[in-house]
């Protein structure tokens, strides 16, 4: 776990690698939670689920567990879940901010303290003391529970999967700024809107667009993508690369001859 801090934003930067299928290069896949520094301490998604990961003690690395008031689940996928039911039990003031979606995808897994939860929709803000977390819905998405926020007092901008990518290096996946990928980030990004949100290829682009422009029109100060290393100060072509996501080549998986010839390298040398 990487910890990178803007500002009121700490980034609690993991990844998750990929195989090469095919012949193709590895890659690795960001996957960031956040903490937003705020009067009454929000956190942002809970990192990966794998047993191996301990976000509460990554999390008391940068403040308290105990201190956190909020818990923002950006949507219940696994690499967003990891930590969330250690980190209520180590944060009991903690609110469970959800969509009733959220909460009702959660329930079919978990028992979700419904005392706990706090449900905002797309449209509606959280009060957290000394700012306010606008709440709306990222024009990617791969749940229908997503949401993301904009933080009001520094225009940080939360976006979920929105604006992600995979990275060509583990370097790059644990990088403090996506600068560093430089302009392979746009095909990276375009990959990651076929794989993650593949209805975006049936809608019309000008509705699409009236998805981003909004977004846009906020000029937001940094963007935090929880696929994605940190945009600082995001440009217009960050925008702008979203929009080619309908015209984008549809993504197709890797098949089963794929799967085998990968599982063949596996094998030890002598089997040869
Ligand atoms: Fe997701
Ligand atoms: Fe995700």
């Amino acid at each position: 776990m990487q910890i990178h801090r803007f500002g009121d934003v700490t980034v609690l930067n993991d990844f998750a690698p990929v195989p090469g299928f095919g012949g193709a290069p590895p890659l690795f896949l960001p996957v960031n939670a956040f903490v937003l520094h705020a009067e009454q301490p929000v956190v942002i998604d809970t990192g990966l689920s794998t047993a191996d990961k301990d976000f509460v003690s990554a999390l008391a690395q940068v403040l308290d567990p105990a201190d956190v008031r909020w818990i923002w689940m950006t949507h219940p996928d696994r690499d967003h879940t990891g930590g969330l039911w250690k980190l209520l039990q180590a944060a009991p003031r903690a609110r469970l901010v959800t969509t009733f979606l959220g909460m009702g995808i959660m329930s079919t897994e978990w028992t979700v303290p419904l005392e706990r939860v706090f449900l905002l929709n797309p449209g509606e803000a959280l009060n957290v003391g000394d700012r306010r977390l606008h709440c709306f819905r990222p024009p990617l998405f791969d749940s229908p529970s997503t949401t993301g926020l904009l933080d009001d007092k520094t225009g940080a901008l939360f976006s979920s999967d929105c604006f992600g990518a995979p990275m060509p290096s583990l370097e790059l996946a644990t990088t403090s700024d996506v600068r560093a990928v430089g302009d392979q980030v746009r095909d990276l990004q375009l990959l990651w809107a076929s794989i993650d949100s593949p209805w975006v290829h049936h809608v019309d682009p000008a509705r699409f667009r009236a998805t981003v422009d909004p977004l846009r029109a906020w000029g937001a100060s940094a963007v935090f993508s929880s696929h994605l290393p940190p945009v600082p100060k995001p440009d217009d072509q960050l925008y702008e690369t979203v929009l080619l996501a309908p015209q984008a080549a549809p993504f197709v998986g890797p098949d089963q001859a794929a799967l085998e010839a990968l599982l063949a390298t596996f094998e030890p040398a002598a089997a040869i």
